[in-house]
């Protein structure tokens, strides 16, 4: 299963190609691979990542069309007729976006964390986790397993925030991923200079994923002691100016958080630019300062699903893993009927999975990728939606 379509290139300008697409076109920057005019190719999140021979792009357009135009017919059905809050929000994303679901791989590499956020299980005081780290070698092999035979197109490398991997090793780790397979990497790494995600950016990378977690700031200094929020947006901002795609969001249902506060939430991660909204329920660890805090309920995580699609109607909503936890049976189908269209698979080596523990019993941690995939696109295809970032 591949989690792009190939379009074809026709018109460049400089950088910036478009690109069309059975019947639509959309734009992207062509920086990682050289292309021309004619040549069919592989986007994600914004940028071409590789070039596809022409007869392989027909043969896999010519596969998605008939699929495509069945799965559409479902999805519209589906969000006919919109009465409740929920089923408003699932309308605006079919009118605004189609049927695409971004279908996106996640790597943790460490979860060592000098950091010491209250909510994580991963914080710096928590003497009781096992750590792990991945050596570079294990990294570039389960990102190609990833890549070439999974079929991800873009994938997150994740960690805590684990200075052993230097500037330099992450730029050696991103440029030899890429020299190995053409994928969108998305690096998750936490507080970092500037400089560093400049030099990551020459090696490759070209998103970020990045929470400014709350808006409030007074919040964010009790939950991130020795950090501000305002350092924290000033980064955001500044890896967005030097050209990646941002993912950036807040986790809901923070102890001293309140309704106006997740409107704020959503509302900054909306003034960010972010290419991806990325929210979560706040799932208290046991090992953590707010072990005994309460966990927020499903519904008013779809709630502030459904309200993001409808102040925002063309963002791109993630799924999280901690929204799946809340409710490992239907929390997937159900954000996705919210409002949500996008979703990542964990493709961690089972052996390391269990010990990222940020909070307990997160959802998939014990399955094995390709049957997760298959179960993720037999729920996407039962809505009629197609896991590409390409909607209909
Ligand atoms: N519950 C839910 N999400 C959490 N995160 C950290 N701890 C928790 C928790 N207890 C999220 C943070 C961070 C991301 C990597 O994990 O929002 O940005
Ligand atoms: Fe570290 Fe991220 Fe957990 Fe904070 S949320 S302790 S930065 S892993």
């Amino acid at each position: 299963m591949c989690y792009a379509i190939p379009g074809k290139v026709v018109k460049l300008e400089g950088f910036a190609a478009t690109i069309e697409y059975f019947d639509e076109t959309k734009k992207a920057h062509t920086g990682l691979a050289s292309v021309a005019v004619g040549d069919y190719v592989y986007a994600q999140g914004g940028f071409v990542i590789q070039t596809v021979p022409e007869d392989e792009a027909m043969e896999i357009m010519a596969e998605w069309r008939r699929l495509f135009f069945r799965l559409r017919d479902t999805d519209r059905k589906l969000a006919a007729a919109p009465r409740t809050l929920y089923e408003r929000a699932n309308a605006v994303r079919q009118k605004k976006l189609g049927n695409s679901c971004c279908v996106h791989g996640i790597l943790e590499f460490s979860s060592h964390c000098a950091a010491n956020c209250l909510y994580c299980g991963l914080r710096r005081d928590n003497a009781a986790v096992s750590r792990y780290r991945m050596t570079e070698g294990e990294i570039l092999d389960a990102a190609e397993y990833a890549v070439k035979e999974l079929g991800f197109k873009a994938l997150v490398l994740q960690s805590g925030e684990d200075p052993w991997y230097d500037e330099a090793k992450l730029a050696r780790i991103v440029s030899g991923i890429l020299k190995r397979c053409p994928v969108l990497l998305i690096v998750s790494i936490g507080a970092r200079p500037l400089s560093t995600y400049a030099a990551l950016y020459k090696a490759g990378a070209r998103g970020v994923l990045m929470r400014f977690e709350t808006s409030d700031p007074a919040l964010y200094g009790r939950m991130k002691p020795g950090s501000s929020l305002e350092a924290r947006l000033e980064l955001i901002r500044g890896v967005r100016e030097l050209g990646y795609m941002v993912i950036t969001g807040f986790l809901a249902g923070l102890p001293g958080g309140s309704n106006r506060g997740t409107f704020r939430n959503i509302r900054l991660t909306a003034e960010l630019g972010a290419e991806m909204f990325s929210f979560g329920p706040f799932i208290p660890h046991p090992q953590t300062p707010l072990a005994a805090e309460k966990l927020p309920p499903l519904g008013s995580m779809l709630d502030t699903i459904a309200r993001t699609r409808l102040m925002n109607p063309e963002a791109n909503i993630l799924v999280t893993t901690a929204l799946e936890t809340l409710d490992k049976e239907n929390g997937a189908r159900e954000g996705l009927m919210a409002g949500a269209n996008s979703l990542m698979i964990n493709v961690t080596p089972v052996k390391y999975r269990r010990q990222y523990e940020i909070y307990p019993g997160r959802a998939g941690v014990e399955d094995d990728v390709p049957s997760r995939i298959q179960a993720v696109v037999k729920l996407l295809n039962s809505l009629g939606r197609a896991p590409t970032d390409i909607g209909l």
